[in-house]
């Protein structure tokens, strides 16, 4: 059993940084190659990132036998794509996100990862962090009773008119960008599906919502709300509300190597703190766990078409203004 994974980065997208990052101190993990669509724009980054090798196309990355594991942080409407293509190439896959922009492209994945039996898993690094784990626990221990309200948000300010973020066409817009977080989140602490989402956007000039709210209503009287952004500052927060008392997590999805929560007990704050880690070294070695030991991804396929059918409720009925059943 090899003790070290080889990966392929496809693409020299921003975000491979936080992955390089973390990879840097550990050493289950090394990073075997990048492709780019420009060779020259390859090597010099693969020079600057000490990668050995630098491919001038995403084809041949994946025809690399040294590759074990793709990492696939394209634009939106690439990910089902190339994630299928490093399927049938025999590579298991991390893939951002969010993993697909429709139902089809989530069974032509599933199809794949069952055809080829790769593990592939979207890249949600906040779900492996001991926060995460550390709030699941306390909410299934009854530590707040029973949970009755949540809510959660993620905004930032999106200035440069050429993100692909805006592009509506490539999968672009809050909801998919950063609303996935606290649906994510939401969803994850419950432990199940909503019943119904009733949902606004406001849109920018491309045509992409730029600022985009909802209300979720879950069974056993259990309410939902998110909201997302590009109109304003820099924000994250999840709020969990129970009969016994109530958690603020200030820093939801991007806890580092030590973090804190608030619990409030009868009104009074306390402050929880946990000892973190590398945010993005979870889901590198969540995959490790996965391909040398068989264990199940913290991120299933069936979690993620969930993620997934929840979105697509969302937008729905945020476009046509009517409550949506999921
Ligand atoms: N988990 C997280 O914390 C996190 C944070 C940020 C972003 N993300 C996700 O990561 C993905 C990438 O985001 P990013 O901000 O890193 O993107 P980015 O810097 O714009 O990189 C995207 C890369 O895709 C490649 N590409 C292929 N076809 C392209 C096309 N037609 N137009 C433009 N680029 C194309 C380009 O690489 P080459 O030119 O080298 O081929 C480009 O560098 C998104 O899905 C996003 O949701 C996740």
């Amino acid at each position: 059993m090899a003790d070290v994974l080889r990966w392929g980065l496809i693409s020299t997208a921003k975000i491979n940084d936080k992955l390089i990052q973390a990879m840097k101190g550990s050493k289950r993990h090394q990073l075997a190659a990048v492709a780019s669509r420009n060779l020259d724009k390859s090597k010099v980054y693969a020079r600057e990132k000490g990668i050995n090798r630098a491919y001038g196309s995403y084809e041949e990355l994946l025809a690399d036998p040294d590759v074990d594991v793709v990492y696939n942080p394209l634009p939106n409407h690439l990910h089902a794509e190339w994630t299928i293509k490093a399927i049938q190439a025999g590579k298991h896959v991390l893939c951002e996100k969010p993993f697909v922009l429709t139902l089809e492209e989530m069974d032509a994945v599933e199809a794949a990862a069952r055809e080829h039996g790769k593990v592939v898993q979207e890249a949600f690094m906040y779900r492996h962090h001991p926060q995460t784990l550390k709030v699941k626990e306390m909410l299934d221990q009854g530590v707040i009773g029973k949970v009755g309200m949540i809510r959660g948000v993620f905004t930032f300010l999106l200035e440069d008119p050429e993100n692909v973020r805006l592009k509506p066409e490539w999968g672009g817009g809050s909801l998919w960008d950063v609303g996935v977080y606290p649906i994510s989140y939401i969803r994850t602490m419950l432990g199940m599906e909503p019943e119904e989402v009733l949902c606004w956007q406001e849109l920018g000039p491309t045509g992409v919502d730029v600022a985009f709210g909802g209300e979720m209503r879950f069974a056993g009287k259990l309410l939902a709300q998110f909201q997302s952004g590009f109109a304003t500052t820099h924000y994250t927060s999840m709020e969990i509300l129970g009969d016994k008392g109530s958690l603020q997590i200030p820093v939801p999805f991007g806890p580092g190597k030590s973090t804190s929560i608030n619990l409030f007990l009868d009104r009074d704050p306390q402050k929880v703190d946990i000892k973190g880690m590398e945010l993005y070294l979870g889901e590198l070695d969540d995959m490790a766990e996965c391909i040398w030991h068989g264990k199940t991804p913290r991120v299933t396929l069936d979690d993620t078409r969930r993620n997934t059918k929840v979105l697509l409720a969302c937008l729905e009925s945020a476009n046509t203004g009517k409550a949506v059943r999921v």
